[in-house]
């Protein structure tokens, strides 16, 4: 009997376990605050960046720091609608290449990294962005 009642409360222990709910990747990224300065960290390392800086030349940065919080937000699964334009419509005419794109990229991960994101979290938010490469690349 008293073999029963332990395996049964391993049993709920298990079940209760199970259930403790996962933090998504919104709150691994730490929310509207974390993405905040993840995205402030980003255009820092865009501004000290002589290879891609000069794509941002007549950016309203204000607004493109705005808009990359929010589609950040709203691709984590976080409360956020993102507003902006289409990716390719606001990457038309700047003809990026593969170089720029892994650039943004690497600079996306040191901030990350620099900000103790979790590793799997880290591939999560980049596996998000990977299919927009062709929407950003040669226009
Ligand atoms: C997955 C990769 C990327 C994402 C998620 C992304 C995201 C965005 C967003 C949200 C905007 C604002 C859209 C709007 O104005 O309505 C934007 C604009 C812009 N992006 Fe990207 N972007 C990516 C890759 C790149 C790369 C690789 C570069 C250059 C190195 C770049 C340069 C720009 C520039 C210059 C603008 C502003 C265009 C303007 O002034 O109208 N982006 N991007």
């Amino acid at each position: 009997m008293k073999s029963l009642l332990i395996l049964l409360s391993m049993a709920l222990l298990l079940v209760a376990c199970n259930q403790t709910p996962k933090p998504n990747l919104y709150q691994q990224l730490g929310e509207e605050a974390g993405i905040t300065a993840l995205t402030d960290h980003l255009l820092h390392q865009i501004e000290h960046d002589p290879l891609i800086v000069h794509h941002f030349r007549d950016t309203d940065i204000p607004r493109f720091r705005r808009l990359l919080i929010e589609q950040l937000c709203e691709l984590s699964g976080g409360p956020c609608v993102y507003s902006g334009a289409t990716m390719e419509e606001s990457h038309t005419g700047l003809n990026l290449n593969t170089r720029d794109f892994d650039r943004l990229v690497n600079h996306l991960i040191s901030a990350m990294q620099q900000q103790g994101i979790p590793y799997g979290a880290q591939n999560q938010l980049l596996a998000l962005l990977a299919p927009m490469y062709p929407e950003v690349i040669g226009r």
